[in-house]
């Protein structure tokens, strides 16, 4: 059998639709309900067969040292497998860092993804998820994509069926982004005067009732990390039709919710020259996928 020398994987940005934090773990994690879904704005990672390891990140300014959540993964996947091998990694980052949109988790779910196909060392998703949350909470639904209801500190998965019938706009505003730890820490210290109705919000993405799940689209660490921009991003998009709009995980994105793909491609258009990055897409019902 011919071995894989190359493979390419794509892996999807991740929207929180609601977001609570219900307590405080012993570990220090906090703990989260969530609802996840996966949206059409990918990041792009190819992985080449080879002994030793190396990393390109080209026109991005991300770190390459043993932080980078793709060297994590791949530092991972070889001690879980005991592989003695390498690889040459190239990270396409199309999402902005600091956003909540789990882009660093999506560049670690890709390298597990595809490592796995590369070497045919054929892990299960499940030890590919246990793998992932070595290297950050939300790499396991990276991994698995779709749309989820998380808890725990965000691993625990329930797939919920796919969502559908509507787009989204996300907004990266200007200005400096939010690190996950300090969105917690300032959580800790202003807490939140929302708290989604999590049953609800399920309830209505399992029947696919959009109407029914805007009143829930809530997010408890806004309050706390939410700056001027972020009431100015939010109120832009619901004057450009978003039918709701809200921060992501723990920011510093934005995104709205719109009935129509051309209604959440125009305000990607209209908010652009205001903002550090915009794009509009759709939800989608995959997680880390290998192209070719
Ligand atoms: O898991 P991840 O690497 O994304 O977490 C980064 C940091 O964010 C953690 O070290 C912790 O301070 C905080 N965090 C948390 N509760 C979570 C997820 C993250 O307190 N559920």
């Amino acid at each position: 059998m011919n071995k894989l020398q190359k493979v390419v994987v794509r892996a999807p940005a991740k929207l929180n639709l609601a977001l609570d934090v219900t307590g405080l773990a012993p570990n220090g994690y906090h703990e989260v309900d969530m609802l996840m879904q996966a949206v059409g704005i990918y990041e792009r990672v190819e992985l080449i067969r080879s002994a030793g390891y190396a990393l390109r990140c080209p026109g991005s300014r991300v770190p390459r040292n043993d932080k980078n959540t793709a060297t994590k993964a791949a530092a991972a996947f070889f001690y879980a497998t005991g592989l003695l091998a390498g690889a040459e990694i190239t990270v396409h980052k199309v999402l902005p860092t600091r956003a909540g949109l789990a882009g660093g988790s999506a560049d670690a779910a890709a390298v597990l993804v595809g490592l796995n196909a590369l070497y045919g060392a054929r892990l299960p998703l499940n030890e590919l998820c246990r793998i992932g949350l070595e290297v950050g909470s939300d790499v396991p639904f990276s991994i698995l994509g779709g749309t989820a209801r998380a808890t725990g500190r965000g691993e625990k998965l329930a797939p919920l069926p796919p969502l559908s019938g509507c787009w989204f706009c996300v907004v990266m505003p200007r200005g400096a982004g939010v690190s996950t730890p300090e969105a917690y820490a300032r959580f800790d210290e202003k807490g939140s005067p929302v708290h989604p109705n999590m049953e609800a919000a399920e309830a209505a993405v399992r029947k696919n009732d959009i109407a029914a799940l805007l009143p829930h689209m809530q997010n408890a660490l806004e309050h706390a990390n939410g700056g001027t921009e972020t009431l100015r991003l939010k109120a832009a998009l619901r004057e450009q039709g978003a039918l709701a709009a809200m921060m992501t995980g723990s920011g510093a994105a934005v995104f709205g919710l719109f009935r129509e793909e051309q209604a959440a491609r125009a305000a990607a258009e209209a908010l652009r020259p205001g903002a550090a990055w915009t794009a509009a897409a759709p939800p989608v019902g995959h997680g880390a996928q290998v192209l070719a």
